[in-house]
């Protein structure tokens, strides 16, 4: 059976609105990444609970996986935090933490987990991760939300809203480096050798 695969790919991109930013440290060592996969993963008002996936080519990725706690912020749209929002997205979306530290021109503070709470970010969750799902590609890391916190008034920003935000040379660049990323998935799926 065959499927119109472009239509299911933006089928599901619509389902993933917003970019977050993931944070995490283990044994000192902090580390960030932009994500669209973040989401709910409960429907227990009082021991909420959310997934987050990691490609396993992410330095991030090895760090949850070791450390077993991160943070998800929303990233703001209102005037005053659009460019902190795009600086955010930018720093933590446009290299590998393998590569030095991306986080040290970003101000954060400690979370009740110890990872860094970007200031400049709208909202965070915080979580302990509970369980992880070995995708081929990625991790599935299932966490128990145990920290959350509003720092900034204003509406979310939405992907759409960056991508058009962004200047066109970080976009080309990053697009051209994300293929290495997705044949590096496609190789651990086994569908290229
Ligand atoms: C908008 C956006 C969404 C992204 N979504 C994901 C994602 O869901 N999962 C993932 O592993 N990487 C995702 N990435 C890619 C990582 O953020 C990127 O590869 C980053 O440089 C990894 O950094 P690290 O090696 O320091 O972990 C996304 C990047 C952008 C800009």
């Amino acid at each position: 059976m065959t499927f119109d695969e472009k239509m299911a790919s933006q089928f599901l991109a619509g389902m993933r609105p917003f970019p977050v930013a993931i944070t995490t440290v283990h044994e000192g060592r902090t580390n960030g990444l932009m994500s669209l996969s973040a989401g709910a993963a409960g429907i227990i008002p009082e021991a909420p609970r959310m997934t987050i996936s990691i490609t396993k080519y992410n330095f991030s990725h090895d760090l949850v996986l070791a450390s077993g706690v991160f943070a998800v912020h929303l990233l703001g749209s209102a005037p005053d935090l659009l460019q902190r929002s795009l600086t955010i997205l930018t720093t933590l979306g446009g290299s590998s933490g393998r590569d030095g530290d991306k986080l040290a021109t970003l101000e954060t503070k400690p979370g009740m987990t110890g990872v860094p709470l970007l200031l400049d970010a709208l909202s965070y969750v915080e979580g302990r991760v509970v369980r992880t799902l070995d995708a081929e590609e990625n991790t599935i890391f299932l966490a128990d939300v145990v920290g959350a916190g509003i720092l900034h008034e204003g509406g979310r920003l939405y992907i759409g809203e960056a991508w058009r935000s962004l200047p066109p040379e970080w976009v080309s660049t990053y697009e051209a480096n994300h293929h290495a990323q997705v044949d590096d998935c496609r190789r651990q799926r086994g569908l290229l050798s």
